[in-house]
């Protein structure tokens, strides 16, 4: 484990990746288990949206999460389960254990006639068997795809469109706080509309009702005992090329539909782990606990590869932080005596608003570095998460990063270099931002903000968007030629601290979730009687951004005979409650200047009720529209 200690070693670990990146990553790479060693550490060309690392090398990245921990550590807690209901029992798996079940899994896939490079689709609940699931996809070369479960069916069945899946593993349904999410029958809608899948494997969690078509769906209860009959205990690792893509992950963007990640097997494996060792200044002894959902890319990093590859104790929680009562993320904290607790501004803003009184009687001795990730943290709630859960004795690390980058770019290393609040801080080893303005130029003052590029490649970059790579290099490459375009805007200050200030481009973040504005608009243009809309951000006491949608219908009868209720039940359907609109107001036209561009500016800054910015309206084609959107906002 090669870690930073102290900020001297920072300062000569980042200028080492700038001066000798090569001699930088292999000794970093040379930790891990190889098949054989790569020929070149890294190759790179941002016109082309290319990223080569660990070239020729081969791997499988669980012999590096759970075989070579095996003969010191294999009686070592690797997963900690805590259900959704308290009065449940929890779950734990050694590193021993976790391999037999991920061999066992592996077998299954197999079986079922599953092969290297085959896109297996994961629908699932926050259980054991998800890891399990994506570690066995891992071990014998498959790409996995997890879906979060708030997405609905019509969601599912493009992501299956776009990979081309041929297996689905899913639950019954899923527990979250006091609803149960009947996850089974929402993959059932999707195979309505893609029916190019070979086998539906099922966990049983909730023992909801479910249909399960002969010679489709199968039990995953009754596939093990098949092989427990046979005896199988292990599946060799497949040998992956460093380059063979390990997942995709769909993420929203500016444009179109949601774009499939796709993230190699060593790169993202090196940076994932050194990420994890070094932001959170892991030590062998400590339990860390990841709040994220897996269905997101930092559930991926920081829950199942980041701690795994370090030979971890990773805690998996089913539940939310407020059911039965917003103390139990804290009980679980005690419960386990957590070192590491990893969470998002979201959920410490809604715990802020519940009370003091829910952690009175909590401990939370046992914690020792805190972190904050998937949107910026507002000084409020980072005081709040130092005072009263690190009791001013934890650091806090925020960082910064995206599906995309595969690991933390930005952020402190806890205790190691210092935190400033509201600030993710500086880059890690490896990465190289740059702001910009408009117009492409660099800034280089402080104190100004700009667009955040990164200048070079790291092991963990996006290497391409599934089965399309010209999307990728539109999307990432092409802003400003020869730079990574993060999508973020961010001031940086004299001491080089960057502050992401959020997205600059027509993605909103919803509770630490990308949501684009585009698909939202296209959902919202799809329920009957929508003529067009409009989507923009408004800031949300809680969730950081609500979702406001205006929007012109066909007839004035609309609003009294049709209630917007309708309009969000349609973007439920066709993109998942997560997408759920908060304000809907029925306009009778959009502003849009001469060439009829809708004036986007102006919709958020009545969303945002900074009335007295609106600014000149003489462009629009009929300055009116915003009057008549004022007088009626919601
Ligand atoms: C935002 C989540 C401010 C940012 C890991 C980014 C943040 C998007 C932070 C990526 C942070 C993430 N401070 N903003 N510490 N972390 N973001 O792909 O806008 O779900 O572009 O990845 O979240 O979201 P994603």
């Amino acid at each position: 484990m090669i870690q930073i200690k102290t900020i001297e070693e920072y300062h000569l670990a980042y200028q080492k990746s700038k001066n000798n990146p090569n001699e930088f990553w292999e000794e970093i790479a040379s930790e891990f288990v190889w098949k054989s060693k790569w020929t070149q550490v890294m190759e790179y060309d941002f016109l082309k949206g290319h990223s080569v690392w660990f070239k020729d090398a081969q791997l499988n990245i669980t012999e590096n999460c759970i075989d070579r921990h095996l003969a010191h550590n294999g009686t070592k807690i690797a997963i900690v389960w805590e259900p959704n209901n308290p009065s449940e029992s929890g779950i734990s798996l050694t590193y021993n254990e976790l391999s037999l079940k991920v061999n066992q899994a592996a077998a299954i896939l197999k079986k079922n006639g599953v092969k290297k490079g085959d896109r297996v689709c994961l629908y699932m609940g926050m259980i054991p068997e998800l890891s399990i699931a994506m570690l066995a996809c891992a071990r014998i070369g498959a790409i996995h795809s997890v879906i979060f479960g708030g997405f609905s069916a019509q969601s599912i069945a493009d992501r299956l469109i776009d990979a081309q899946a041929s297996v689905i593993i899913t639950c019954d349904g899923a527990f979250r706080g006091d609803k149960v999410i009947p996850l089974k029958s929402v993959v059932d809608d999707a195979l309505n509309t893609y029916q190019l899948i070979d086998k539906v494997i099922v966990v049983a969690r909730t023992h909801t009702p479910v249909s399960m078509i002969k010679g489709r769906d199968i039990w995953w209860k009754d596939e093990l005992q098949e092989l427990e009959k046979e005896g199988i205990l292990f599946v060799e690792p497949e040998p992956m090329d460093a380059e063979d893509p390990l997942f995709i992950l769909y993420t929203s963007g500016s444009t179109g539909k949601p774009k499939g990640v796709v993230h190699s097997s060593a790169g993202y494996m090196v940076w994932a782990h050194y990420t994890f060792v070094n932001v959170f200044q892991y030590e062998s002894q400590y339990k860390h606990f990841c709040t994220a959902d897996i269905g997101w890319i930092t559930g991926h990093s920081y829950i199942v590869y980041g701690p795994l590859s370090a030979g971890a104790t990773t805690v998996i929680f089913e539940g939310v932080p407020t059911w039965p009562d917003a103390g139990r993320l804290w009980d679980v904290v005690d419960k386990y005596q957590i070192d590491i607790l990893y969470t998002a501004p979201t959920a410490i803003r809604t715990l802020m608003g519940a009370g003091l009184s829910f952690f009175s009687d909590k401990n939370l001795n046992s914690l020792k570095i805190l972190g904050s990730v998937g949107e910026p943290i507002n000084e409020e709630a980072w005081h709040w998460l130092d005072t009263h859960i690190g009791k001013g004795r934890c650091p806090i690390v925020d960082t910064w990063w995206q599906t995309e980058t595969g690991g933390i770019l930005i952020s402190n290393l806890a205790g190691v270099t210092p935190s400033k609040p509201s600030f993710a801080t500086i880059p890690l080893p490896g990465i190289f931002p740059i702001l910009l303005d408009e117009n492409g130029h660099e800034i280089t003052e402080a104190n100004i903000t700009g667009h955040l590029y990164i200048k070079q490649s790291w092991p963990g970059i996006i290497r391409t968007t599934y089965n399309n790579h010209h999307r990728c290099v539109e999307a990432y490459f092409s802003t400003h030629k020869g730079y990574y375009f993060t999508g973020d805007g961010s001031f940086r200050d004299e001491n080089g601290n960057y502050r992401i200030t959020g997205r600059v481009d027509d993605v909103l973040n919803v509770s630490g979730h990308r949501i684009g504005t585009a698909e939202l608009e296209n959902a919202i243009n799809s329920h009957a009687g929508v003529i067009e809309s409009a989507v923009v951000a408004f800031p949300h006491a809680i969730k950081g951004q609500g979702i406001y949608a205006f929007v012109v219908v066909e007839d004035s009868q609309f609003t009294q005979e049709h209630s917007p209720l309708d309009i969000v039940a349609t973007v439920s359907r066709l993109i998942g409650p997560i997408a759920k609109p908060d304000k809907i107001q029925i306009v009778k036209a959009l502003p849009k200047t001469r060439s009829g561009k809708i004036m986007r500016r102006i919709l958020r800054k009545i969303a945002e009720g900074e009335l007295d910015s609106i600014g000149d309206t003489s462009t629009l084609l009929d300055p009116k529209v915003v009057e008549e959107i004022i007088q009626n906002v919601v």
